[in-house]
């Protein structure tokens, strides 16, 4: 179709106008499974009727205030929040996407510790504004950088995490770090599930050295592992979260989380200026979306629902000799392809997303198209999770 767009990326053919739950409509009226729930947003699906008039019901009263005031929704949202937190007893502000949030946490980091340096993990992915992008993936795409960043490998092994947490404590030690920062469960980087022992090594090497724990909680957060924010599934708590996609339902919004004893008694100190923080209209998105999640034990769903998936992902393992490694947490799933000899997956896997689209299904790769990963909506049906992993047993076949 003709556009006016930047080219910034490969834009597929089909061009879409309509959303409906798993599924969303090209302009010819064909329909596709979104197995990604628009980029890891739309958690309650497309469209989701319930939610969409609720938060144009809300959107009617009030959207955006100035940033000095805000609204009762606001507040309300914070409150929620906060007791969704637990243990960590969070104080929040709401911002628009997961680079913001994040870059909000690095600088307040510094600011809290008086210290300039990060620390990341090398299969990180943070985002791609400055600060984020310095930290994403240990800045290795990052032109420019900022200073003092360091990286510490990510571990999938018990082992790799006793390794990590000693090289981080060296580290540490040398005073010259605010903050640590982590995907609880590395996306991008190939979908990698740390060991949960790790999450309490770093808290203690934290703890040991004065320096802040941030949870990069973006994709993890808000519902996708079952439960409302990975750490409470790590049984790790930590001092900043990072809350965007999911917690959007599909809008732009993102939370930076604060354990309570970080926020300090005088009013002002930690001021931050931006055209969209704390808006009306970003809490009644995330007021209804917890509303919703709560009265359709939305959490329960997510775990069953996961459980279900992973299990026919396996079942097609076992049954197709191109995918391998399928694993998963909650609504959280990957696994590799594999061909024998290929060590470039990048046309292959150009070639599978094209064919799996032709099909009707939308998938998405990472790590160079070696991993297939699937973060589909939270109301995902199994007949949805059928058609899905048949078509790719039929089209990896065809390859
Ligand atoms: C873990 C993580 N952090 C941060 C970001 C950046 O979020 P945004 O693209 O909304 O800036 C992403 C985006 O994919 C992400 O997956």
């Amino acid at each position: 179709m003709e556009n006016h767009l930047l080219p910034i990326i490969h834009f597929t053919e089909e061009v879409m106008s309509r959303g409906e739950g798993s599924y969303v409509y090209d302009t010819e009226g064909k329909k596709y499974l979104d197995l990604n729930s628009g980029q890891f947003c739309v958690a309650l699906g497309h469209s989701n009727e319930e939610v969409m008039s609720k938060i144009f019901e809300k959107a009617g009263k009030i959207v955006h205030t100035a940033s000095n005031i805000y609204t009762d929704e606001v507040a309300e949202c914070s409150n929620k929040l906060n007791k969704l937190s637990g243990e960590m007893d969070a104080y929040s502000i709401l911002l628009s996407t997961g680079s913001e949030a994040v870059e909000f946490c690095m600088r307040f980091s510094k600011f809290l510790k008086g210290r300039d340096g990060v620390v990341c993990f090398d299969r990180g992915y943070h985002g791609l504004t400055l600060g984020s992008q310095t930290i994403t993936f240990g800045g290795k795409f990052a032109k420019p950088h900022i200073d003092n960043i360091a990286t510490v490998p990510v571990p999938v092994t018990e082992e790799e995490a006793e390794a990590s947490a000693e090289e981080l404590g060296k580290l540490l030690a040398t005073g010259q770090y605010a903050s640590v920062i982590l995907e609880p469960i590395v996306s991008v980087g190939g979908m990698l599930y740390p060991p949960e022992k790790w999450f309490s090594l770093l808290r203690k090497v934290c703890d040991d050295n004065d320096t802040l724990l941030i949870f990069d909680e973006s994709q993890t957060g808000f519902g996708r592992t079952g439960e409302w924010f990975a750490y409470q599934a790590f049984h790790t708590v930590p001092d900043m979260v990072v809350l965007a996609k999911s917690v959007g339902l599909g809008f732009p919004v993102s939370v930076a989380m604060f354990r309570k004893e970080l926020v300090p008694d005088e009013t002002y100190r930690m001021s931050h200026y931006s055209s969209h923080q704390n808006d009306s209209f970003a809490a009644a998105i995330i007021n209804t979306g917890i509303e919703y999640i709560e009265k359709h034990d939305v959490l329960a769903g997510v775990k069953v629902r996961g459980d279900l998936f992973l299990e026919k992902l396996k079942a097609l393992e076992e049954k197709n000799e191109h995918i391998k490694d399928a694993r998963g947490h909650g609504l959280m799933l990957g696994c590799e392809l594999y061909y024998e000899g290929v060590e470039d997956y990048r046309p292959l896997y150009a070639k599978l997303y094209d064919r799996m689209m032709k099909n009707g299904v939308i998938i998405q790769g990472t790590n160079g198209g070696h991993t297939l990963r699937f973060l589909p909506d939270y109301l995902l049906e199994e007949e949805d999770m059928d058609l899905a992993v048949e078509t790719l047993d039929r089209v990896l076949n065809e390859l």
